[in-house]
């Protein structure tokens, strides 16, 4: 298959060391042995800091989502360094060099692209442009749940949520830098213009990835 996996940032950076992203380029490079992966990574804490740095000087949205994008390039570059020779040894700008670096047969790596979106909606356009069959999002929750889990007991876990159910959930959320919250509404508009499968399971066990693949778990997108 091929496959578009994002990572988040806060899932990479969680304990501010290396462990994580060579967690996570073992598990890479072993589904690289069956699939052709596309890897995109998020910006996390390091991330909303600068952007919170940025903003205090006055600076425009889209000049916060740029400084936004530098850093989940930077990210993007860490875990193309544990990935070693298995990986292309650049960073995608855009989707067209993603595609064109992904005929070296080596495994992708790109953070943010352009400004106005997070890097959920990087995934779902890539996975778009290069024809993926999935999209695994590992995020920092197991799943959508029908109330916040860390407030309620008795939250409940969707196993599948449709994309207009989806999109009336987070249409309220903000879309300012650094502030996307579980996914963004441009990765749902994607999903839905083309039907792409995509999974979201908890990045923090990135045996989870793997188990994405076969099995159900987490929460489906379903269009
Ligand atoms: P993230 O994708 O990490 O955003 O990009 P996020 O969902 O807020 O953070 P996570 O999921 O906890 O890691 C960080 C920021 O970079 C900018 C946005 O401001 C985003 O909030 N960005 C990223 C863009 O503007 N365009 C992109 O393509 C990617």
């Amino acid at each position: 298959m091929r496959i578009v996996i994002t990572i988040g940032g806060s899932i990479l950076l969680k304990e501010y060391d290396n462990r994580k992203f060579e967690a996570y380029a073992d598990i890479i490079r072993q589904l690289d042995v069956e699939h052709e992966l596309f890897i995109v990574v998020g910006g996390g804490r390091p991330a909303r800091d600068y952007i919170g740095v940025v903003r205090d000087m006055g600076e425009s949205e889209s000049i916060c989502d740029e400084i936004g994008i530098q850093v989940t390039r930077i990210n993007a570059r860490l875990l193309q360094l544990a990935l070693k020779d298995c990986s292309y040894p650049a960073i995608p700008e855009n989707f067209h060099q993603a595609l064109e670096y992904s005929a070296s047969g080596k495994i992708v790596v790109m953070g943010g692209t352009e400004p106005a979106h997070s890097t959920d909606a990087v995934g779902s356009i890539l996975a778009e442009y290069v024809g993926a069959d999935l999209v695994i999002n590992a995020t920092s929750v197991d799943g959508l749940y029908d109330k916040d889990p860390n407030k309620f007991d008795d939250a409940v876990m969707f196993s599948e949520v449709s994309v207009d159910e989806l999109m009336g959930i987070v249409s309220g959320n903000e879309t300012k830098a650094g502030t996307y919250e579980f996914i963004d509404k441009t990765a749902i508009e994607i999903i839905k213009r083309s039907a792409i499968k995509t999974v979201i399971v908890n990045g923090n066990n990135p045996e989870n990835v793997r188990t994405a693949i076969s099995e159900p778990i987490g929460t489906l997108i379903t269009s």
